[in-house]
C-alpha cells in the first residue's frame, strides 16, 4: 500500500467531516501512515452550529487487527466505531443503515435524551437492508461526559457487541475547560475483547460461556492489541476509558503511576481521587489524569486479575457430561491469574510541569426520597436440567408488553439494589436516560458523589441508589451490562409519567 501524507489521509477518509487521529500514537513524526496504522484512525464527528450529523452504517467487515484479517461487526468499517463529539443544546442527526444480517438498533448510553420515537429508543427495530434516521436534541444543561453509542436489539445485544459494535459519544464542556483540564493531552482508551478463531472468525460462546456472559482472549485497545500511549516528562495525560466489552471486567493499574480520578459514568466529579487501581464493569467509564513524574522510560497498563463470581455455576447446571469439559476450559480462560498488558505508556519528550486541578465541577446533591423499591437480581435454572438460565429482575425474564416500574416526573427515588444471585455471580446494572448517585453500599455510605449510569452489583450485595427522574416522559429500560444477561432477561421497564 502507498504511502499517504496525514493530511491526504484525512481527505480521503473524512468527506463532511472533521477528522483527527484519536490514537495520536498512531501517526508517527514523520507524517507517514503504515498500513498497519491506517487501520487504527477512528474518525471523529463534531457538531458545528449546533448540529451533529452523520451517516451510520452497521455490517460486517474484514479489517486488520493483530496484524490479520479478521471478520468483525463494524459501524463505518471501523474498530471502534467513530467518536461523535458534541455540546449540550445540540442537535444530533444520524442516518443509520442496518446492512446486518440481524435487526439492530442503536443506543445512547448515558446521554440524557428522550427515549421515544427515534431517539433513545430502544423498543425500535431496524430490520437487515433497513434505514431509520435518528434525530434529538441535547438539553441544553446536558453535563459534559464520556458516553458511548452500541446496538440494542433485545436478544442480540451481546453478539453485536462482540462483534465489535461500540464508539464513544462524547458531549464538551464545564470539565474540558478547567485550565488544567485544558492542558492535558486527551487520549481516549475504548477496551473490547474479541473471540478469533484462526481465519479471523468470531468464535460462538458456548452455553457456558453466555450463562457467565461471553469474554474473548483478544484484549484490544482502540482496536489495538498494546499500543503505545505517549506522556510527556512533567505533563498530564487525560485517560479517558470506555469499558466497551460485553462482559469482561478491567481491573486496571499503571505501573508505578497513581490514577487521578476526574470524572466517572455521568461527568465530572468534585475533585480528583487519587487511585492505585481502577475496575470498570462492562459499560462503565472513567476520566483519570496521570502524572509523567516518574524517570523516564516504559510503563505497562495492566489488567489485573479479578473475581466475578458465579463459580458455583457448573454445579447448579446439573450437567456432568460434556457440558462440564466445556466450563472446565471457559473457567480457566475467566478466571486469569496473571496481570496481562493492554498498552504501554512511553516517556517522550518534556514539558515544564503541570499542577494537577484542585477543584473540578460541584455534584449537586439529591434530596432524600420518599419512594425507596427494591429490585432483586438474581438467575433461575430453566426447567429443563442443563439447559440453560433465566436471568431475573424480582423474579421476572424481560417482557417488552410489560411495565415493571412505574415513576413520576420530577421526581427523586432510590432504589435498591440487591444481589440475590445464588451463584454470587456480580451484575452491573444500568438506567437508559436518568443518571444516578450511589448512596451506599451494603450500608456503608458511598465515599463521593458522583453521577453513574452503570454501578456494579457483587455477590450478596446491596446497592443504593438515587435517582431524579427529569425532562422525560415515557419508557426506558434497565438491565445487567453484561449483555448476554440482559438478552436472557435480566432487563425491566421504567416508564416515566407525566
Ligand atoms: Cu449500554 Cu442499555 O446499554
Ligand atoms: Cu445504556
Ligand atoms: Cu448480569
Amino acid at each position: 500500500m502507498p504511502k499517504i501524507k496525514r493530511r491526504q489521509f484525512i481527505i480521503l477518509t473524512a468527506a463532511g467531516a472533521m477528522a483527527t487521529s484519536a490514537t495520536s500514537w498512531a501517526i508517527g513524526k514523520n507524517n507517514k501512515i503504515s498500513p498497519q496504522t491506517k487501520a487504527l484512525l477512528s474518525k471523529l464527528y463534531k457538531s458545528s452550529n449546533g448540529l451533529l450529523e452523520l451517516d451510520l452504517e452497521a455490517s460486517s467487515t474484514r479489517i486488520d487487527l493483530r496484524g490479520k484479517p479478521a471478520d468483525l461487526l463494524t459501524y463505518n468499517g471501523q474498530i471502534p466505531a467513530p467518536r461523535l463529539e458534541a455540546k449540550a443544546g445540540d442537535t444530533v442527526r444520524i442516518c443509520f443503515t442496518n446492512n446486518l444480517s440481524q435487526p439492530t438498533n442503536l443506543h445512547y448510553h448515558g446521554l440524557h435524551v428522550t427515549p421515544n420515537g427515534n431517539a433513545d429508543n430502544a423498543f425500535l427495530d431496524i430490520p437487515p437492508g433497513k434505514n431509520l434516521t435518528y434525530e434529538f436534541t441535547l438539553p441544553k444543561n446536558h453535563p459534559s461526559g464520556t458516553f458511548w453509542y452500541h446496538p440494542h436489539r433485545h436478544e442480540f445485544v451481546a453478539e453485536q457487541l462482540f462483534g465489535g459494535l461500540a464508539g464513544l459519544f462524547i458531549i464538551r464542556g464545564e470539565l474540558d475547560e478547567i485550565p488544567e483540564i485544558k492542558a492535558a493531552k486527551e487520549e481516549f482508551l475504548v477496551l473490547q475483547d474479541f473471540a478469533l478463531d484462526d481465519s479471523g472468525q468470531i468464535q460462538s460462546p458456548n452455553h457456558m460461556a453466555m450463562m457467565r456472559g461471553r469474554e474473548g482472549q483478544l484484549m484490544t485497545v482502540n482496536g489495538q492489541v498494546n499500543p503505545q500511549l505517549a506522556i510527556a516528562c512533567g505533563g498530564l495525560l487525560r485517560l479517558r476509558i470506555l469499558n466497551a466489552s460485553p462482559s469482561r471486567f478491567y481491573r486496571l493499574a499503571l505501573e508505578n503511576h497513581p490514577f487521578y480520578l476526574i470524572a466517572t459514568d455521568g461527568g465530572a466529579i468534585g475533585t480528583p481521587i487519587e487511585l492505585k487501581e481502577l475496575l470498570l464493569s462492562p459499560g462503565e467509564r472513567a476520566e483519570v489524569l496521570v502524572r509523567g513524574d516518574r524517570e523516564s522510560g516504559q510503563y505497562r497498563l495492566l489488567n489485573l486479575p479479578y473475581d466475578r463470581g458465579g463459580m458455583n455455576m457448573m454445579e447448579m447446571m446439573g450437567d456432568g457430561g460434556h457440558m462440564m469439559g466445556d466450563g472446565m476450559a471457559m473457567m480457566q480462560e475467566n478466571t486469569q491469574t496473571n496481570p496481562q498488558v493492554l498498552a504501554t505508556l512511553t516517556y517522550q519528550g518534556s514539558v515544564s510541569p503541570l499542577p494537577l486541578p484542585q477543584q473540578l465541577v460541584s455534584v449537586e446533591e439529591l434530596p432524600e426520597p420518599k419512594t425507596v423499591r427494591r429490585i432483586e437480581l438474581s438467575m433461575e435454572e430453566e426447567m429443563t436440567p442443563g439447559m440453560g438460565m433465566t436471568f431475573t429482575f424480582n423474579g421476572k425474564a424481560f417482557d417488552p408488553n410489560r411495565v415493571d416500574t412505574q415513576v413520576q416526573l420530577n421526581t427523586v427515588e432510590d432504589w435498591e439494589l440487591v444481589n440475590v444471585d445464588p451463584d454470587g455471580m456480580a451484575h452491573p446494572f444500568h438506567l437508559h436516560v436518568n443518571p444516578f448517585q450511589v448512596v451506599s453500599r451494603n450500608d456503608k455510605p458511598d465515599p463521593y458523589r458522583a453521577w453513574k449510569d452503570t454501578v456494579l452489583v457483587k455477590g450478596n450485595e446491596t446497592v443504593r441508589i438515587r435517582i431524579a427522574f427529569r425532562d422525560f416522559t415515557g419508557k426506558a429500560v434497565y438491565h445487567c451490562h453484561i449483555l448476554d444477561h440482559e438478552d436472557l432477561g435480566m432487563m425491566g421497564i421504567v416508564e416515566m409519567k407525566g
